[in-house]
């Protein structure tokens, strides 16, 4: 993967430098074959994808999903905003020949350019700002992508969990032998008056270098979550707890909500 352009300055929302090659290796490239198959085995039952049916894949960084989606036979539009996560994705689709295509573009903004059956919005790539309206545009970018009857899965954190189990400091070994000696600490402070979730990220190099960033996260419970769907026209909202379909509640690590355009 080639890094992104930077484009840092102190005016930068956080997303514009938090997703980089340090974090692509770690929290993207990092999943055994078996995981992705079962992500991919739910969301083709949840969103009742074919081979021939297209799925939009908004945030979809390095092609971690979209390209095992294509593997299947289902035609993937994907977007991401950083060209470094595209130009990897393009490349792996194009020498795999697969049914791919890749936009570098911001999600607010970008609305698939065909009508497709299905969307994902995957892995915490939503509700990176305080204002619920702007937050919205994503999910209304998504419902615009999808032909009438499309099936959108949004997967999010439990926030419920998130508080019951709370954990200031987590300290993550990954295990695969790419990230031999990498430690990442990762510092977590509410902060209910904006209602975000303000983490730091600390990783620790083999080599002893240490880089530090911020990401910060609303605390959507999921009923606002569903309530946001609503406002955007989708309709039969179904909320799980994992990618095993059980239904959501307060010892579910994630909220993934699934609904419907209408037809
Ligand atoms: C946590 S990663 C998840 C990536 C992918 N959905 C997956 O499951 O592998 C979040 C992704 O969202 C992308 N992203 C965040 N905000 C974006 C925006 N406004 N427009 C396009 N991409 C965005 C980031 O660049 C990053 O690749």
């Amino acid at each position: 993967m080639t890094e992104p352009t930077p484009t840092s300055s102190s005016l930068d929302p956080w997303w514009h430098t938090f997703f980089d090659n340090t974090y692509a290796e770690y929290g993207l490239a990092n999943d055994d074959e078996e995981t992705i198959r079962k992500i991919v085995d739910f969301l083709v039952e949840a969103l009742e994808l074919a081979e021939g049916t297209t799925l939009f894949d908004q945030c979809c960084g390095i092609g971690r999903l979209a390209l095992p989606f294509a593997e299947r036979g289902v035609r993937v539009i994907g977007v991401d905003r950083v060209a470094g996560y595209i130009k990897h994705a393009s490349e792996q689709a194009q020498q795999r020949r697969l049914p791919a295509e890749f936009h570098c573009d911001d999600a607010f903004a970008f609305v698939a350019p065909r009508p497709c059956d299905a969307a994902i919005n995957w892995f915490t790539s939503f509700g990176y700002v305080e204002d619920d309206s702007i937050n919205m545009q994503m999910i209304q970018r998504a419902f615009e992508s999808l032909r009438p009857g499309g099936r959108f899965a949004l997967d999010y954190l439990n926030m419920p969990r998130v508080f019951a189990d709370f954990r200031p400091s987590i300290i993550d070994r990954p295990k695969s032998p790419a990230l031999e000696g990498l430690i990442v600490l990762n510092e977590n402070r509410p902060d209910f008056a904006r209602g975000m979730l303000d983490s730091d990220w600390t990783f620790i190099h083999p080599d002893g270098r240490r880089e530090t960033r911020q990401c910060s996260t609303r605390m959507y419970m999921p009923h606002e979550i569903v309530a946001m769907l609503h406002r955007c026209g989708f309709a039969d909202v179904k909320l799980y707890g994992s990618i095993k379909g059980e239904p959501l509640d307060l010892t579910s690590r994630r909220c993934i909500a699934v609904a419907r355009k209408p037809p």
